[in-house]
């Protein structure tokens, strides 16, 4: 069978003939200036600023089919009204008919182009929407042409529905709003600008107006317009098929007004003859603007086709040379996705996790752990600013440990929590540690640990124990000192306060308490007595390579002492007694916590490093001794995996119960990659993964097997059906990280399992329904859902490059130690990737002629540019910092020969 999907360059522009025929599919296009769109390939969709600022009707994947209020552009012919997108009543009852048009859709990032041919009206359109890169508007380019053999008159008429307003309005008082639309015409198009922008919390003036212009790709203006839904619409008339445009009947003129109606932006072009083969253009400009002075100006950048195409043409270069990873392997389909994923950090830095159809929830702002795991991918492809980012998030940690759980639209804005609930996710403290040890791999910038940053307060105390009665709006979101100064500690103390603080919350089985959730946002109702095993590990993991990142700042950079908040001081009791007993550990957390309920005494003492880093690691071994010793679910064979979590009733989770054996990834995950799982563990995991957990045909590897009930002492996960999002689903996310522990551990083959299997499943349309990119899960019948904006693409992309091509930073260095198998490697025995690299571009080409898998080759040599030898230990081939900064700019070649 031909997959609908097919790719078109080496960048991964795709086409799909018949696209309307699948339902569901979107796509994003999006600007750096805050427009951010969702097209279907009729259209519909969305455009949009942020929550309080939609141009057009905000839809749920739902609406994708039900909704007729998306763009559209008519013909009125002689023949009918011909919709040029394909969006009309006429059109949808010739579905799969060989009266249907012929549409084909043509995709690259941040562009789209549907190209629609009517055998009936004998007109063939092209229509290309993108954000372009000067102005904040969606672009709609409309190419009309005439394929029948006599000359038609046809009039022209663009339709947007303009709904100027928040997302709220749509169930707070839809019409009410409406009432508020002051409406007029211009002689480029339709500007609304609503009296207020409505909330019964208090009403503010409304400064936005929302527009849609028209103009041909000659530069003539509009002939006349339809700002109003109803009248275009007409008695017993909808959007797919309108009144107005079917009877060509007058619009008003520009200087037209309306108040309190539903609005349309609808344009009528003058009439125009097109002779047979004939073709002509028109471009629709639809924003939002606090400054309509500037339409104008906007409007002249696309006054002719050429200004449009020019800048469609430099759009399509910004965002390819955003993703500047380039991936060769024995696939060239496989090569395209991961454009795709690559491209996916880039969306979801743009659009957080809302504002695409199946992301209905969120009002915008980036959540805590998805913003920290999001940098890991632009450590990649866009490192500048990444320092400083880190810097201003680590803003966000209170001085409990705890954090901000948003941060808004600009860096360094922290909300304490969307939704204003008292909530604390006990994995927060574990993915800055993360990233920033990935950051001073890449970069060997130590010195971001002593940087001094403020702490965020607010009204929680205790870590969501307790609130602050002295905190108001006036003592502000920075931690203060007794004297009222804003307290600074170092990067390093905001890192172990979020760790140590952990370490000693625990529950009664000594394991950290998993309060309002953890990565999985879905338990969420274990707070009292849910401990989350998964995470502890994960905590584990990184006190181990804090330790040893603490004495490295020893042994290279002649680091003896740092200086902490003396009230900490507390936390570093170094007491397996302590340690073995949970009142007393819960005691200690106390005691530290009751010190800073309002302010810091701000005095520092010095601490010797290698008595810190001593101190970590004595934590992290005890940890996960304690975890083995206890949460080890010994199976069948060599079978064994560890108990995830403890419910709400303080019962193990996992395990073999009378309904058959209940098993969760996430506790895998993170006992592999933070060394919890000792080698023989990891593989009894595998084992046990393949026989619990795995389903090749719907993506790999199961979030969960099947509970059979609905564990209300756990979370709302249990209330979904299995199979979908956190109940049971191929969630990509948690399958991406095991396959990158996997990798970590040297269990190579187990890892390229559990990736591949994730790539075929997206790359296989006719299962997945998707176009090409990972989702965030793959349902029980393998289709993907929550397209786009997922962690998963950014650990993909880092698993990749970091692990299976193998090039990663060490300290700053380049080191070079691929974990690619035969079947990675091209019929030349080549794979290839292309990447940044402190500042300087690398092509690198691994030369395996023989095939050899990972395992059966070492690093012969390594050679850059022909000349510079990297220094090679057979693993892994090693170029020094200070070599490549001495390098010229350009790409700089590598050969790496395996045997
Ligand atoms: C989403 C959320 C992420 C959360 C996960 C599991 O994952 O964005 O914060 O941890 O669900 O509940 P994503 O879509 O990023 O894969």
């Amino acid at each position: 069978m031909v997959n609908a999907i097919q790719f078109l360059d080496r960048e991964g522009t795709f086409t799909i003939e018949q696209p309307e025929n699948y339902s569901g599919l979107y796509f994003p296009i999006a600007g750096e200036g805050g427009v951010k769109s969702a097209l279907s390939p009729n259209l519909g969709g969305d455009i949009k600023i942020d929550q309080n600022t939609f141009l057009m009707e905000p839809v749920s994947v739902e609406n994708l089919h039900n909704n007729r209020s998306g763009r559209n552009f008519w013909f009125h012919t002689e023949m009918g009204a011909w919709s040029a997108v394909g969006a009309s009543a006429e059109e949808e009852s010739k579905r799969f008919t060989e009266l249907q048009d012929r549409s084909e859709l043509k995709a690259g990032f941040m562009w789209q182009t549907v190209t629609r041919q009517s055998a009936k009206y004998q007109l063939k359109s092209e229509i290309t929407s993108f954000v372009p890169l000067k102005h904040n508007v969606e672009i709609m380019y409309v190419e009309i042409r005439n394929m029948g053999s006599l000359a038609q008159k046809i009039v022209p008429v663009a339709a947007v529905p303009i709904f100027g307003r928040s997302a709220d309005n749509i169930r707070d008082h839809r019409h009410v709003t409406s009432l508020l639309h002051r409406i007029r015409t211009t002689e480029n198009g339709v500007y609304v600008k609503p009296t207020l922008s409505f909330d019964e919390r208090g009403h503010q003036k409304n400064h936005c107006t929302y527009f849609v212009c028209g103009i041909t790709g000659a530069g003539e203006k509009p002939l006349d317009f339809y700002p109003v839904a109803d009248e275009f619409i007409g008695d017993g008339g909808s959007f797919a098929q309108p009144w107005k445009v079917i009877k060509n009947e007058d619009g008003v003129p520009a200087g037209s007004r309306y108040e309190g109606k539903e609005a349309l932006g609808g344009i009528r072009f003058s009439p125009i003859t097109l002779n047979s083969g004939e073709s002509a253009t028109f471009t629709v400009v639809m924003g939002i603007t606090e400054n309509e002075g500037e339409i104008e100006n906007i409007l002249d950048a696309y006054q002719t086709t050429e200004k449009v195409k020019k800048s469609l043409g430099d759009t399509k270069k910004y965002w390819q040379e955003k993703v500047n990873v380039r991936y060769y392997t024995s696939s060239s389909r496989f090569d395209c996705l991961m454009r795709w994923i690559s491209f996916q950090p880039i969306l979801r830095r743009i659009y957080g996790c809302s504002f695409l159809p199946h992301h209905d929830y969120g009002r915008g702002g980036r959540g805590w752990r998805d913003l920290w795991q999001d940098c890991l991918s632009l450590l990649i492809m866009d490192p500048d600013g990444v320092r400083q980012m880190i810097l201003d998030n680590y803003g966000g940690v209170r001085i409990d440990g705890t954090n901000a759980t948003i941060i808004g639209a600009k860096q360094g804005e922290f909300i304490a929590d969307r939704n204003g609930i008292a909530r604390v996710w006990m994995d927060h403290g574990v993915w800055p540690f993360m990233t920033t040890k990935f950051y001073i791999d890449q970069t060997g910038d130590t010195g971001i640990l002593e940087e001094t940053v403020s702490y965020f307060k607010d009204g929680q105390a205790e870590r969501g124990g307790s609130l602050d009665s002295r905190w108001d709006a006036e003592y502000g979101i920075q931690q203060r000192c007794t004297d009222g100064k804003i307290y600074k500690g170092s990067v390093l103390e905001h890192l172990l306060l979020q760790h140590l603080c952990a370490f000693y919350e625990v529950g009664a089985h000594n394991h950290i308490r998993l309060r309002g959730a953890d990565w999985n946002d879905a338990l969420d109702m274990a707070a009292e007595n849910g401990e989350s095993v998964a995470f502890t590990c994960a905590y584990a993991g990184n006190l181990t390579e804090m330790a040893k990142l603490l004495l490295l700042l020893e042994d290279k950079f002649g680091w003896e002492q740092v200086e902490l908040l003396e009230e900490m001081m507390v936390l570093l009791g170094d007491d397996s007694q302590v340690y073995n007993n949970v009142e007393a550990k819960k005691k200690l957390l106390q005691k530290y916590l009751q010190t800073c309920i309002h302010n810091v005494s701000g005095k520092k003492v010095p601490v010797a490093i290698q008595k810190l880093a001593d101190n970590l690691q004595s934590k992290a071994e005890w940890m996960k001794k304690h975890i083995r010793k206890t949460e080890w679910i010994k199976g069948d064979n060599t079978e064994g995996w560890f108990n995830s979590y403890y419910d709400n009733s303080g019962k193990p989770v996992e395990g073999y119960f009378e309904n058959g054996a209940k098993m969760i990834l996430t506790g895998q995950v993170f006992a592999i990659m933070g060394g919890t799982a000792e080698d023989e563990q990891v593989a009894g995991i595998c084992k046990s993964a393949d026989h619990y957990l795995y389903a090749q045909e719907i993506g790999g590897y199961r979030l969960n097997t099947d509970f059979q009930e609905q564990k209300f002492d756990l979370g709302r996960m249990f209330g979904f059906a299995y199979g979908e999002k956190e109940n049971g689903a191929v969630f990509s996310h948690m399958t991406v990280m095991y396959a990158n522990a996997l990798y970590k551990r040297g269990f190579v083959k187990e890892g390229y399992k559990a990736l591949q299997t994730l790539a075929d499943t997206a790359l296989k349309f006719e299962v997945s329904k998707i176009y090409p990119g990972i989702p965030e899960y793959f349902n029980g019948e393998g289709k993907g859902l929550y397209n786009y904006l997922t962690g998963a693409a950014s650990w993909y992309m880092l698993t990749m490059v970091t692990e299976v091509f193998g090039v990663h930073g060490e300290n700053g260095s380049m080191v070079i130690s691929p974990k690619l198998i035969s079947e990675q490697f091209d019929e030349h025995g080549k794979a290839q990737i292309q990447l940044r690299f402190a500042e300087k571009e690398f092509h690198i080409v691994f030369q395996n002629p023989k095939k050899l898998s990972y395992g059966k080759y070492t690093i012969k040599k390594a050679v850059c540019d022909g000349k510079l030898e990297f220094h090679c230990d057979g693993n892994s081939a090693f170029l020094y910092r200070e070599e490549i900064l001495s390098m010229q700019d350009g790409v700089h070649q590598v050969e790496v020969y395996l045997g």
